[in-house]
């Protein structure tokens, strides 16, 4: 296979994992029993979404739920991260938000903050490098969570 038809095959496979988790966005929906929240806003389009952390005694974020409305790849990119973070450490989680923050951010994939992280899901959201607009929608949920790991209840925003 060549590097080309591989390329577009694997362009193909991420566009569609991002289809997928907008469409059914994993643990959508609202954490009552939450220790940590933060709302993420885009002020370029005003979207907003809301993050839900459970974090048990020993640090560990053992349940992740988001709700709030936005394209679908923001949508997706907080679908994604439900999915990572969820049994992490805080330190892990909070770790995954900078490297998932440069890789989108930097022309290479970035510096692994979290080497013993499983981050291969992520990489549907490289595409998105492409589209420097659309950097913003990836990050949103990254920030939030970023910001409800270093306080119980706060707000971020992409700026
Ligand atoms: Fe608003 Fe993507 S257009 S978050």
């Amino acid at each position: 296979m060549n590097d080309t038809l591989q390329k577009d095959e694997l362009r193909e496979l991420y566009r569609e994992v991002i289809l997928d988790h907008a469409r059914k966005p994993r643990n959508f929906g609202r954490l009552d029993d939450a220790t940590h929240t933060a709302e993420g806003i885009n002020p370029l389009c005003g979207d907003k979404l809301r993050l839900y952390l459970i974090v048990d005694a020993e640090q560990t974020v053992v349940s992740v739920g988001f709700e709030g409305s936005g394209c679908a790849i923001s949508m997706a990119s907080a679908s994604l991260l439900t999915e990572t973070v969820t049994r992490l450490s805080v330190e892990d989680a909070d770790a995954c938000f900078r490297t998932v923050t440069q890789r989108l951010t930097q022309a290479n994939d970035g510096a692994s903050a979290t080497q013993e992280t499983d981050l291969s899901r992520l990489r549907a959201l490289d595409g998105v490098r492409e589209y420097p607009s659309r950097v913003k929608c990836a990050t949103l949920a990254w920030h939030a969570l970023h910001a409800a790991l270093k306080q119980s209840d706060s707000k971020a925003t992409t700026e």
